[in-house]
C-alpha cells in the first residue's frame, strides 16, 4: 500500500504537471470583489461599497469572525479599479491614494493579522479592463516585485487590451517573474478565457505548468441564466477541461454569487453543488456584512466543502445528459467515495427520478450509503442494483455523498 502511494507520488512528481510553487493543492477558497462590487469608485456617494481599503478590511473581519476562515475561506481578493490612474515616478503601480490611503502593504499586513491572505489584480495589456494602468511586457518584472514587496499572496492577471501574441509571451513571463521574487504567490490566469477556452488555441498542459488556476469562459453575472450558461459550457467541453484540473491547477468557472440578488434558494444550492463537483475555486463575491442565514448555510455546508476540497483533486463529470432535463454529475473522491448531483433544468414542478448506481454505470464491489448533502436523509444498504428515488426541484439539485458501508468478501480473480 505504502509502496503504491510512493510510486504514485513519484509518477506525479516526474510528470511535473503543475506550477511548482506548492500552492493550491486543493481548490482555493475565499472572497473576491468583482461580481458584487465591480468598479464602484465613488466613495463619496457610496463609502461602504466602493472599492477601498475599508471594503477589504470589512470583508477580512467578516471572514475571520463569522466562521468562514475555519472552513477554508482564506483569501481576500482585490479585483480591478484599485490602482491610481498613473504609475509613480519610478514606474511602479500605486494604489489610489484617496481610496487606499494606507496602501496595499498595510492592507496585506491587516489581512495577515487576521490569519488570512491577500490577493490582487493586474492586467496583461496597455490598460486593465476598467482603464487603470496595465502590465505591458516591459513592466512584468517590476510589477511582480512590487506585489511581492507588498506581501501579496495571489495575483489574478486579466487580459484586456493585449493581443494573442502578447498574451502568449506575457503569461509565462509573469509566472517566471513571480517565482523569481522568492515569495510564493498563487497565479490566476485569465488567458484561456480570451482565446475561447479550447484547443488548439489553448494548451491546458502548458497552463497547468505556469498557472494555479485559470478562467476558461465568460464572466459570471448575478443571474441564473449566467450560471446555467457556464455549467452547460463546462459540460459540453468536459473531455478537454476535466483532465486539465488537478492539485495545484484548477479550472475556474468564476465566482460564487450566492447571497446576492439573482439566484433563488434552489438555484443557490445548485451553484454550490456544481462548483463542488467541478473542483472549482470557491471565491464568493457577495456582501458578507449583510448575508442571509440561508445563503450562509449553503456556503458553509461542511460536507459540501469537504467534497470540493477532496485531496485527490479529480474534477467531476456529467454522466448523463438531459433525459427529462435532469442531468446527473459524478465526482470521484478519495477513499472510494463519490459525490453525485442530480441537476434539474426543468421549469415545471419537483421531479421524481428513479435510478440505481448500475444504471449510472457505477460499478464497485461495495454496498454503499448515500447521504443527502443538504438534508439529514441517508439511504443505507445501496447495492449497485438497488433502485432509489430522488426528488429534484426545478432549477435545483439533489446532491448525494456516496460512501462504501463495508467491503464485500473479496472474490478471486
Ligand atoms: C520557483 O520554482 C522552483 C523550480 O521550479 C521551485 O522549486 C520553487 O519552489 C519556486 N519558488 C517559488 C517562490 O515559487
Ligand atoms: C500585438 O501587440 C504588440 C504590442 O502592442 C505589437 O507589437 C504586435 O505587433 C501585435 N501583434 C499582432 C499580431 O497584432
Ligand atoms: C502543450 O504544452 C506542453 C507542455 O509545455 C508541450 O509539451 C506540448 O507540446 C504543447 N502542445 C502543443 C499542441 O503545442
Amino acid at each position: 500500500m505504502e509502496l503504491l502511494v510512493v510510486s504514485l507520488m513519484l509518477l506525479l512528481a516526474s510528470c511535473g504537471l503543475s506550477l511548482d510553487n506548492g500552492l493550491m493543492k486543493t481548490p482555493p477558497m475565499g472572497w473576491l470583489a468583482w461580481e458584487r462590487f465591480r468598479c464602484n469608485v465613488d466613495c463619496e456617494a457610496d463609502p461602504e461599497n466602493c472599492i477601498s481599503e475599508r471594503l477589504f478590511m470589512d470583508m477580512a473581519d467578516r471572514l475571520a469572525e463569522d466562521g468562514w476562515k475555519e472552513l477554508g475561506y482564506e483569501y481576500v481578493n482585490i479585483d480591478d479599479c484599485w490602482a491610481a490612474k498613473k504609475r509613480d515616478s519610478e514606474g511602479r503601480l500605486v494604489a489610489d491614494p484617496q481610496r487606499f490611503p494606507s496602501g496595499i502593504k498595510a492592507l496585506a499586513k491587516y489581512v495577515h493579522s487576521k490569519g488570512l491572505k491577500l490577493g490582487i489584480y493586474g492586467d496583461l495589456g496597455t490598460y486593465t479592463c476598467g482603464g487603470y494602468p496595465g502590465t505591458t511586457l516591459d513592466y512584468i518584472e517590476l510589477d511582480a516585485d512590487t506585489f511581492a514587496s507588498w506581501g501579496v499572496d495571489m495575483l489574478k492577471l486579466d487580459g484586456c487590451y493585449s493581443n494573442s501574441s502578447t498574451k502568449a509571451l506575457g503569461y509565462p513571463l509573469m509566472s517566471k517573474a513571480l517565482n523569481a521574487t522568492g515569495r510564493r504567490i498563487a497565479f490566476s490566469c485569465s488567458w484561456p478565457a480570451y482565446e475561447g477556452g479550447l484547443p488548439p488555441k489553448v494548451n491546458y498542459t502548458f497552463l497547468g505548468e505556469i498557472c494555479n488556476l485559470w478562467r476558461n469562459y465568460d464572466d459570471i453575472d448575478d443571474s441564473w441564466e449566467s450560471v446555467r450558461k457556464i455549467i452547460n459550457w463546462y459540460s459540453s467541453h468536459q473531455d478537454v477541461l476535466q483532465p486539465a484540473a488537478g492539485p495545484g491547477r484548477w479550472n475556474d468557472p468564476d465566482m460564487l454569487i450566492i447571497g446576492n440578488f439573482g439566484l433563488s434558494y434552489e438555484q443557490s444550492k445548485a451553484q454550490m453543488a456544481l462548483w463542488a463537483i467541478l473542483a472549482a475555486p470557491l471565491f464568493m463575491s457577495n456582501d458578507l456584512r449583510a448575508i442571509s442565514m440561508k445563503a450562509s448555510s449553503i456556503l458553509q455546508n461542511k460536507l459540501l466543502i469537504r467534497i470540493n476540497q477532496d485531496p485527490l483533486g479529480v474534477q467531476g463529470r456529467l454522466l448523463l445528459k438531459g433525459k427529462n432535463n435532469i442531468d446527473v454529475w459524478m465526482r470521484e473522491l478519495s477513499l472510494s467515495t463519490m459525490a453525485l448531483v442530480f441537476f434539474s433544468q426543468r421549469t415545471d414542478m419537483p421531479y421524481h427520478y428513479t435510478t440505481s448506481l448500475s444504471q449510472l454505470n457505477i460499478t464497485a464491489p461495495n454496498v454503499f450509503s448515500a447521504q443527502d448533502v443538504y438534508s439529514e436523509w441517508v439511504q443505507r444498504g445501496l447495492d449497485i442494483d438497488t433502485k432509489f428515488t430522488v426528488t429534484i426541484n426545478p432549477s435545483g439539485v439533489v446532491m448525494l455523498y456516496v460512501y462504501p458501508e463495508r467491503k464485500l468478501k473479496r472474490t478471486q480473480g
